[in-house]
């Protein structure tokens, strides 16, 4: 594959295990499981190709209106994952960051999820981000008020509120912006994911379902965005 246009910064709304599982008759937490595997493979190519930044949407702060048993089993996958795959991941050098409130997650998955992201912090490789109990307006919400504190406290002045401020008081900080945002299953919408960071983002839609997602879909979509004339506002003479 052609490496010279990659994206530095990949996002990833895995849309579609629901109806995955209604096509293939089978409950919808198999669907999630089957997502898990795709996303496995996903993680791994990002690392091997030099992917800097890959950001996947597991569960925003609307997920909880979905019922009881659906979220008994997405918050099972993710303290499974965070438990059985974390050495793994660790080995490859993979950085995990968590995107979203960890303190409204129950306890086990918080602690799962704490001690993910503090054994490989330091370490070199992807920067592996994962959306958890997220929702960007929230995100924005909380980084304005981070600032007012700061204003309150005379720390900072209302002009030293630039945008570079407001992105550090994300829990993006650091992280490039979006250069490409995948949504899988047809669907066409952020659904209040990465809303400042995708500002400049090329978007794909793939209509596969997420656990039909595999590498020749992810090659096609990192190709559709080789192909792109990104311009940021500007004119190419
Ligand atoms: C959208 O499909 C997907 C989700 C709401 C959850 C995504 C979660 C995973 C892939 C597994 C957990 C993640 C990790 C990191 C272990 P949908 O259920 O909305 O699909 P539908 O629109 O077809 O119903």
């Amino acid at each position: 594959m052609n490496t010279s246009a990659l994206p530095r910064h990949v996002a990833i709304i895995m849309d579609g295990n629901g109806r995955w599982a209604k096509k293939n008759a089978l409950r919808v937490a198999l669907g999630h499981r089957k997502g898990v595997e795709a996303l496995r493979a996903i993680i791994r190519e990002s690392s091997d190709i030099g992917i800097e930044a890959l950001s996947l949407y597991a569960f925003s702060t609307e997920n909880w209106r979905r019922s009881p048993e659906e979220v008994e089993a997405l918050m099972g996958l993710l303290l499974e994952y965070f438990t059985k795959e974390i050495d793994e991941l660790d080995e490859n050098r993979v950085c995990i960051r968590i995107l979203g409130d960890k303190d409204g997650m129950p306890e086990k998955q918080r602690q799962a999820l704490i001690k993910a992201e503090e054994r490989t912090k330091n370490n070199t490789g992807l920067k592996l981000n994962i959306a958890i109990n997220y929702g960007s307006r929230a995100e924005l919400a909380r980084a304005a008020r981070i600032l007012a504190e700061k204003a309150v406290r005379g720390e900072i002045r209302p002009e030293d509120i630039t945008e570079q401020a407001l992105a550090d008081e994300l829990y993006t900080k650091g992280l490039p912006d979006v250069d490409l945002l995948i949504r899988t299953s047809g669907e066409m919408r952020l659904s209040n994911f990465l809303l400042y960071q995708c500002a400049y983002a090329e978007f794909v839609f793939p209509t596969v379902l997420w656990p039909d997602f595999d590498l020749a879909a992810y090659h096609e979509a990192l190709a559709a965005f080789g192909s792109r004339d990104r311009r940021f506002g500007g004119r190419k003479t």
